[in-house]
């Protein structure tokens, strides 16, 4: 049926995306290897580069990826061993225009930000879907200390959300690989992830949300067999300075030299 015609061409298009941003990687990085079905074929992509001489050390972001990056020969390190991270590749469950990003829809979404935030450049894999004019129809997850969960739901409800507590299968609460549970969050539309983000920061108990604000730096996206890159606006808008500002920092530039 539809449904199904529709799972089979994202996961194709996850494919692509996935195994075209594994040929990103080079020999000697250190690699954040990224939670979800499709980071998944960057792994496996990884894996048989590996196998074939690539010399790289990975950092999973979540006990099922290095669960999976040791099965296919991925050699794996510790944030403490490598606290800097040369390319990190992961999925969304949400991108906006300007490459900002829902994610956790897997629930690994705090060590996806602190391996993200440790690297110098985090690609994005994503079928076409995932691409939105604005961020929010996917529900926010936001992971929490279960003790501070029914306060935090009425802080998260004041922001304008309605708030589900993940469960699993069973009808147990869901627990993330740090021990702690996630409220999916539907904010409908999010005018202003920024502003949002600041006030999660700011409330005790949340430990992290999946709200990745200026952190990926390229999108691959596919559609598709093919794919589509799509790079972070800020680092066009840096290549591309108007004079003045250019001048400004040139002046500025051996200011910064002096003693
Ligand atoms: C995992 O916690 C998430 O952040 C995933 O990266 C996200 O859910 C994307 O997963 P899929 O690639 O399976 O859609």
């Amino acid at each position: 049926g539809i449904m199904a015609d529709k799972s089979m061409a994202n996961s194709q298009e996850k494919e692509a995306a996935g195994r075209a941003a594994a040929k990103l990687v080079r020999e000697g990085d250190v690699v954040g290897l990224g939670t979800g079905s499709t980071a998944y074929f960057t792994v496996i992509a990884l894996g048989e580069r590996v196998k074939a001489g690539l010399k790289i050390i990975g950092i999973p972001t979540s006990i099922a990826t290095a669960d999976l990056a040791r099965a296919v020969g991925i050699p794996l390190t510790t944030l403490d061993e490598h606290p800097e991270i040369d390319i990190t590749i992961d999925g969304a469950d949400e991108v906006d225009p300007m490459l900002n990003l829902i994610k956790g829809g897997g629930g690994a979404l705090l060590r996806e930000k602190v391996v993200a935030s440790a690297s110098k450049k985090m690609v994005v894999v994503a079928d076409a879907a995932k691409m939105v004019p604005v961020l929010g129809k996917f529900p926010l997850p936001v992971e929490i200390i279960s003790f501070a969960r029914t306060v935090i739901e009425k802080k998260i409800a004041s922001l304008g959300a309605t708030i589900k507590l993940r469960m699993r299968p069973d009808g147990q609460p869901f627990v993330t690989d740090n021990g702690n549970q996630i409220l999916d969050c539907s904010f409908g539309k999010i005018e202003d992830p920024s502003a949002l983000a600041l006030a999660l920061n700011s409330t005790p108990g949340i430990v992290e949300h999946g709200l990745f604000i200026g952190l990926a730096k390229l999108v691959v996206v596919g559609r598709g067999t093919f794919v589509e890159e799509i790079r972070s606006k800020h680092t066009r808008r840096k290549r591309v300075q108007p004079k003045r500002a250019r001048t400004k920092r040139s002046s500025r530039k051996p200011q910064r030299a002096k003693p």
